[in-house]
């Protein structure tokens, strides 16, 4: 996973989030410098409430194209996050993690979103008789839990969420990677600061 910071980096990011808890976005408190640190921002979730709230918001920025990667341990609320983002693109139904069958199709108007989870992925082979390399196309929004399971069988991610498990809630570190990626932050910061 490139980039994230070191456990003191996001201690110092920790600390500096209960400072300025009324901004909505925190820049990393890392090395980046000028335009590249608006690319890569921590949140905190206080509950469960506040990662489908977020969800809500990246709904918005979504468009069909994207891949997501969403990292963290087991419980950090990767499906949380993607059920916020489902109900807000209009899915009433239940989500749930697709453990078994690696992913899952919600098509939603005219949207072919794939929910991918890749913690019980261990054979390549299985990626390959599935046909899951096709999904990743111009007319779909790839989100992915457990990425970093399907090695480099994966396309790189526009977007990528980071939980962490804390006393209290979840930290969140998002990341654009790509120029794609980088657009949706903006117009995320946008709707944000209009
Ligand atoms: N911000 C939050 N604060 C506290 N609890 C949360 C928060 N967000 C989600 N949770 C809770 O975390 C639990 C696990 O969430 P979830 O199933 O989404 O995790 P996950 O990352 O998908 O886990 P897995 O790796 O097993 O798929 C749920 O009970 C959910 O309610
Ligand atoms: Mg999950």
């Amino acid at each position: 996973m490139p980039g994230w910071p070191t456990a003191s980096a996001l201690n110092a990011v920790n600390h500096q989030t209960q400072d300025y808890a009324s901004e909505r976005f925190m820049k990393h408190s890392g090395n980046h410098t000028g335009s590249a640190a608006k690319h890569h921002f921590t949140r905190n979730l206080a509950d469960e409430t506040a990662t489908l709230a977020l969800g809500a918001e990246i709904a918005a920025i979504l468009h069909s194209g994207l891949v997501i990667f969403l990292s963290g341990d087991l419980g950090a609320g990767k499906t949380t996050l993607t059920r916020g983002i489902l109900r807000s693109l209009g899915f009433q139904g239940k989500v749930t993690s697709p453990t078994y069958n690696l992913v899952e199709l919600y098509k939603i108007s005219r949207l072919y979103f794939y929910h991918f989870d890749f913690y019980r992925f261990n054979d390549p082979i299985e990626w390959e008789d599935a046909g899951f390399r096709e999904y990743f196309n111009a007319d779909s929004i790839c989100l992915v839990e457990w990425p970093e399971k399907a090695g480099g069988l994966l396309p790189g991610a526009d977007l990528q969420f980071l939980l962490h498990v804390t006393e209290t809630g979840r930290n969140v570190e998002i990341q654009a990677d790509t120029e794609a990626g980088r657009r949706c932050l903006k117009h995320w910061r946008s709707l944000m600061n209009p």
